[in-house]
């Protein structure tokens, strides 16, 4: 059951020391987090470790008020700053499920799908075809034909998308609605591994090449050119990249205008990061979009361009901030005057993002988030692999096996990137909102890992 225990005012223990508890950017905890009478951990007014005992761990757990202000945060701040026509297309790869498609779908967003897995959880999901942007460094010849068939945009990456399209739209009457990308050549300071604007990238074309492209598109019946697209990378806390891009994009717009084509749409991509650490300050959304549009705005209006639909495509900032993992602490190992290492149910599999990235957490005790460290501790996940680690140096009041952890803002890039690595389900997700928690991804069984295995006949009596 889902308690409805009354709130206690007292703020969160982490959000000590001035963090804007008001601003899904600003906050380390999602937005509707609090703390019952008995001092446990609730958000969207569940208690935590009642989730955990309900649904098991390790369990993602979704703000639904979270995922929605950052979605109207966007839209509001694009009607607010730019004087023209706009959408926020959602990035799925962060978090793609049916049910966070239905939430975005129904904000008003847009959504970016990078394989036919994505796409076909758009559809499914609700969003409408022409709402959607199919994205891919080396989409397949399904992939493209599944966007083709339904109305979806494809943004067109290299000259291989340009050959496997011309062939698909034989016989087709209406033409195919493409956007270009291509590599803006700007620096931006961010782990090397999530850096696409820099020209030494393996997605978009090369500036120097949009001349050709876009004079071969000309000559195309079956293509029409709606867009341009460039994205500069991802967890970027600086807004000048993004002043830079919109002229690069500006002036891709004059070329692509005198070669012939009539683009509406000009798409900056996504890259906003959010706060993972007390230490970490990126702008909000409001700031991002304003200095997006502006830049955007006054470049058109030095070219001399009728302002075009302007696209972004947030991923991370959407629903990073409304999502926690809630696991449950098992085994410790202590080696004196050397280290405590305190394991939990998941790990790597659940969120490969630290050992990916050397990417940091924040992480409290569900029913103790207040409670006094009286220790430090390396926190570690469950899989036969040393680097397992989930936070290092994390301050703790001492545990118990059975006591719930929560590692915050979990809610991109976690669930998206889990793997099976030691033949580990993946966890189950819960959406959760005013007192009630809906399961709107199931925990995978061990039996069913099996499901793909297939053993030759030959094989089968050895032994
Ligand atoms: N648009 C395009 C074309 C992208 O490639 C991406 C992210 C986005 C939008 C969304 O970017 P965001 O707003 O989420 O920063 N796995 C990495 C992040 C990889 C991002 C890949 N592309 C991580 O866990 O940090």
């Amino acid at each position: 059951m889902v308690s409805t225990s009354p709130v206690a005012t007292s703020p969160l223990p982490w959000a000590a020391g001035g963090v804007d508890l008001s601003s899904p950017n600003r906050n380390l905890a999602p937005l509707s987090t609090d703390i019952d009478a008995e001092g446990r951990l609730r958000v969207g007014e569940c208690v935590l470790s009642e989730l955990a005992q309900r649904f098991g761990t390790p369990l993602y757990v979704i703000d639904e008020r979270s995922l929605r202000q950052a979605c109207s945060a966007y839209r509001e701040a694009l009607e607010r700053h730019y004087p023209g026509p706009s959408l926020a297309v959602y990035a799925s790869k962060a978090n793609s499920s049916l049910a966070i498609t239905a939430v975005v779908a129904s904000e008003g967003l847009g959504l970016d799908a990078v394989s036919a897995g994505e796409l076909l959880t758009a559809l499914e999901g609700g969003m409408p075809p022409e709402r959607i942007v199919l994205h891919g460094n080396n989409k397949s010849s399904e992939e493209l034909a599944l966007a083709v068939q339904n109305g979806v945009t494809v943004v067109v990456d290299n000259w291989h998308d340009i050959t496997l399209l011309q062939e698909l739209a034989q016989g087709r009457t209406e033409p195919v609605a493409l956007m270009l990308r291509f590599t803006p050549g700007i620096e931006c300071h961010t782990h090397e591994y999530i850096r696409t604007g820099h020209l030494d990238s393996k997605f978009g074309f090369d500036p120097d090449q949009l001349e050709q492209v876009l004079t071969h598109l000309a000559g195309c019946r079956w293509a029409r050119v709606q867009g341009l697209h460039a994205h500069i990378g991802s967890q970027i806390f600086e807004v000048e990249p993004h002043r830079d891009l919109a002229a690069v994009l500006a002036d891709a717009l004059v070329l692509a205008r005198r070669l012939g084509h009539d683009p509406s749409d000009l798409n900056v991509g996504g890259g906003l990061g959010i706060r993972y650490v007390a230490s970490d300050d990126p702008p909000s959304i409001d700031g991002w979009v304003q200095v997006v549009a502006e830049a955007m705005v006054a470049a058109c209006r030095e070219r001399n361009l009728e302002l075009p639909r302007l696209l972004c495509e947030p991923g991370r900032s959407l629903v990073a901030p409304a999502g926690v993992t809630l696991y449950t602490v098992g085994s410790r190992k202590q080696i004196p005057d050397l280290n405590t290492y305190v394991a939990v149910d998941g790990g790597m599999s659940d969120n490969p993002r630290p050992i990916t990235y050397q990417s940091e957490y924040t992480a409290c005790l569900a029913d103790r988030p207040g409670a006094e460290a009286t220790e430090t501790v390396t926190l570690v996940g469950k899989h036969c692999e040393s680097g397992d680690v989930l936070l290092k140096q994390l301050p703790l009041p001492a545990t118990e096996p059975g006591d719930v952890l929560v590692v915050l803002a979990t809610g991109a890039y976690n669930a998206s990137m889990a793997s099976n690595y030691n033949r580990i389900p993946k966890p189950a997700a819960v959406l959760v909102a005013d007192g009630c928690a809906e399961l709107v991804q199931r925990r995978e069984r061990p039996d069913e890992l099996l499901r793909y295995d297939v053993l030759p006949e030959r094989l089968r009596s050895v032994g």
